[in-house]
This record gives structure tokens, C-alpha cells and sequence, in this order.
């Protein structure tokens, strides 16, 4: 069977103001009334029955109600510090048994198919139990240089496609080219393994963040919060030992160098919740491409989103917007200024 294991460490700064570094996107109830993290609980619920999640120790019963409202039980590995997918993996994979098949989610992603999604899973199984660490690949629809790309080579006798090269994060140039020569999958961030092949992979290509690691779950303390969360288990690996670990995303420190890598086309709906054009898009468009969530009101607006959960939000006459209303803060943005947001968090953390 297989141990979902989900990555809810990342800030998602770029989902200003509604995401907040005390209460970050994959928390917030997004689409619908559910978050992405509860989503994504409910979307790996019949994969397998103890789930891991890797998280902020901030965030520790933010994670343990999510769980209980997915009515799962679990263990919650609680990171002091952030330092990327890499030691995230790493400690999700030291505290498993070798032979366990970790599948590691991004809690902030939008996959509405679970069926889809689960048989896609499944179908990795016998190349990770073969040593590969499998991945799963979105056919691209436009030249982002916000993912990683795979080029896919031989077909593997397990079904699986051999990954020929791994591209994280290209170049807008670089980007345009995989896109045209046809043979390139986004990445979508999600991976199949068995522990000790990760494991090995990590020693190969990032002792030193393996060995930081190591070190942090050896001397890892376990708590069982009891009635505060029925059926969870906090493991706190050790300060000092993770504060020294090195910050590198699992794309760059091992998918783009390692030999044992495949791919399996996933072809179901996939979204990364990224930024507000993605939230955005997630939302039924009217004629004029103007998208409202809870009390947004448009009248001769064209392409503009209107984000307003408590209050009435109008937009006369506007296009291209984004506007996002919170209790304590607004955003007003065009379209193709999203990505920006993350900068101005940036700045307003510094105090200007
Ligand atoms: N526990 C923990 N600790 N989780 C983390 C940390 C951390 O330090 N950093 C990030 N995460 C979580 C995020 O919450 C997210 O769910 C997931 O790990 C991926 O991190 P992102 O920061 O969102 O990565 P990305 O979107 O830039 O890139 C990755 O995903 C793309 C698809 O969405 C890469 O794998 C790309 O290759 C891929 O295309
Ligand atoms: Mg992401």
C-alpha cells in the first residue's frame, strides 16, 4: 500500500491578502467551503490509511483539524524552520520503513478527477518498487517558467516512460523550445517512491542535506497531542541539526541529476493554485470573461475577478483586474501583474 505524504511547508505569498504567513493558502477554504490541504486529504484518502504531512510547527493543529475533518489519523513531522522539498522529503522518508511507497502531494494543488488521479498513482507502483522515483507529467499548454519540465524518453517495460532530461524552472526561451519540440511534460510536483530508493538518491546527489536530516530525526522527539488531536502523532526532529540543513527544492537537489527517474502522463484536470490568475480561472466565467466569488458584482466589466467572501465588492466598466477583498486588506491588480504580489509581501514584511 501506499503512505501519502503531504508537503504543506510553502508561505504562498503570491495568494496576498487572503494567504498569510500565520494562515498560508493551503489552510484557507478556497473552492467551496474546503481548502486545498482538506482536498488533497480527501483526494489520497483511498491510496492509503495513515497519512504524513510535513508542515510548520506553526501550523501544527491548523494540519491535525484539517486531518480530523478528512477523518484521518496520521503522523504530522513539524519542520522548526522551512528548508525546502528536499529535507521535507528527506524527513517524511526517514521516519518510514525503507520498503513503504511514499507518495508525496503538494497540499496546495487543484485535482477535481480522484478517481483519475488514484489509478494514475497506482500505475507507478511497480517502477518505484523497481527503484525509480516516479513523477507525473501534465501535458503543457503554455511556456511557464514556473514549473519544471520532462522530456520523455523509452517506454520501461513496468509502463512507465524513462525521464530523458529534467528542466526545473527554464528560462522563458528554454521554456518556448520544450514547448515546440513536443516531447515535454510539466512536472506536477508530485512523486512516487519507495523510502530507501529516495534515500539513496539523496545520498548520491545531497549527502549533506541527507545528513543534516539524519541527524534532525535522530534526536526527534514524538508527542501524542491526545484529545487536543485524536489519532495524530507530532514528531519534532531537532533544532539545531535541521536548522543547518541546507534549502534546495527536491527538483533541483535530485530530479534534475538522478539516472532512476520516470514519468507517467497524468491527464486529468491539474492545477497549481499558484497565483490569483489561478484561483481565478478556477471560477465559472460569464460572457464577458468576469468571474466573482462570494459577493462580487460586475456590471460592463470584461476578464475582471472579484474575490469578496464578506462584503459586496462592485467593478464598473473594469478589465483585466484582479480584485481581492479581506477584512484587513484589498489587492487590486491587473491580470498580468499577479506574479508581483509576492514582492510587495516582501516589501511590507520589511516594514516599507
Ligand atoms: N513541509 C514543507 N517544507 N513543505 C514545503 C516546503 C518546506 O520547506 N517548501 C515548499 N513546500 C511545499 C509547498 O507547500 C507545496 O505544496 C510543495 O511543497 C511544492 O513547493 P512549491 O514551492 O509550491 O514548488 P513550486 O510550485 O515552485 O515547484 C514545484 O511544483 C511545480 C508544480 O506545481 C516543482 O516540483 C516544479 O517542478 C513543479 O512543476
Ligand atoms: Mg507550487
Amino acid at each position: 500500500s501506499i503512505t501519502p505524504v503531504i508537503l504543506c511547508g510553502g508561505s504562498g505569498t503570491r495568494l496576498w491578502p487572503l494567504s498569510r504567513k500565520s494562515f498560508p493558502k493551503q489552510f484557507v477554504p478556497l473552492i467551496g467551503d474546503k481548502s486545498l490541504l482538506q482536498l488533497t486529504l480527501e483526494r489520497v484518502g483511498a491510496l492509503g490509511e495513515r497519512v504524513v504531512c510535513v508542515a510548520a510547527d506553526d501550523h501544527r493543529f491548523l494540519v491535525a483539524d484539517m486531518l480530523q475533518r478528512a477523518k484521518r489519523e496520521g503522523t504530522i513531522v513539524l519542520e522548526p524552520v522551512a528548508r525546502n522539498t528536499a529535507a521535507a522529503m528527506a524527513l517524511a522518508a526517514l521516519q518510514a520503513k525503507p520498503e513503504d511507497f511514499l507518495l508525496f502531494c503538494p497540499a496546495d494543488h487543484h485535482i477535481p478527477d480522484a478517481a483519475a488521479f488514484q489509478r494514475t498513482m497506482r500505475e507507478g507502483l511497480t517502477a518505484a518498487a523497481n527503484g525509480m522515483i516516479v513523477t507525473f507529467g501534465v501535458v503543457p499548454s503554455f511556456p511557464s517558467t514556473a514549473y519544471g519540465y520532462i522530456r520523455q524518453g523509452e517506454l520501461r517495460p513496468d509502463g512507465s516512460l524513462q525521464v530523458a532530461q529534467f528542466i526545473e524552472k527554464p528560462e522563458a526561451a528554454r521554456a518556448q523550445q520544450l514547448l515546440l519540440q513536443g516531447d515535454a511534460l510539466w512536472n506536477a510536483g508530485i512523486f512516487l517512491a519507495q523510502a530507501r530508493f529516495l534515500l539513496e538518491a539523496l545520498g548520491e546527489h545531497a549527502p549533506d542535506i541527507l545528513a543534516s536530516c539524519r541527524a534532525a530525526m535522530a534526536a526527534a522527539k514524538s508527542e501524542q497531542p491526545g484529545k487536543a488531536a485524536p489519532g495524530v502523532t507530532f514528531v519534532r526532529p531537532d533544532r539545531a541539526a535541521f536548522e543547518a540543513c541546507r534549502s534546495q527544492s527536491i527538483d533541483y537537489a535530485v530530479m534534475e541529476r538522478h539516472a532512476f527517474v520516470a514519468v507517467i502522463p497524468f491527464r486529468g484536470q491539474w492545477s497549481d493554485v499558484g497565483s490569483w490568475n489561478a484561483v481565478a480561472d478556477l471560477a465559472p466565467a460569464d460572457a464577458q470573461d468576469n468571474r466573482v466569488q462570494g459577493q462580487g458584482w460586475t456590471r460592463n466589466a470584461r476578464n475582471t475577478f472579484i474575490h469578496a467572501p464578506h462584503r459586496p465588492v462592485v467593478a464598473l466598466g473594469t478589465h483585466d483586474l484582479l480584485i481581492i477583498d479581506t477584512p484587513d486588506a484589498v489587492l487590486v491588480a491587473q491580470r498580468d501583474a499577479a506574479e508581483q504580489v509576492k514582492d510587495v509581501v516582501a516589501m511590507l514584511e520589511q516594514g516599507n
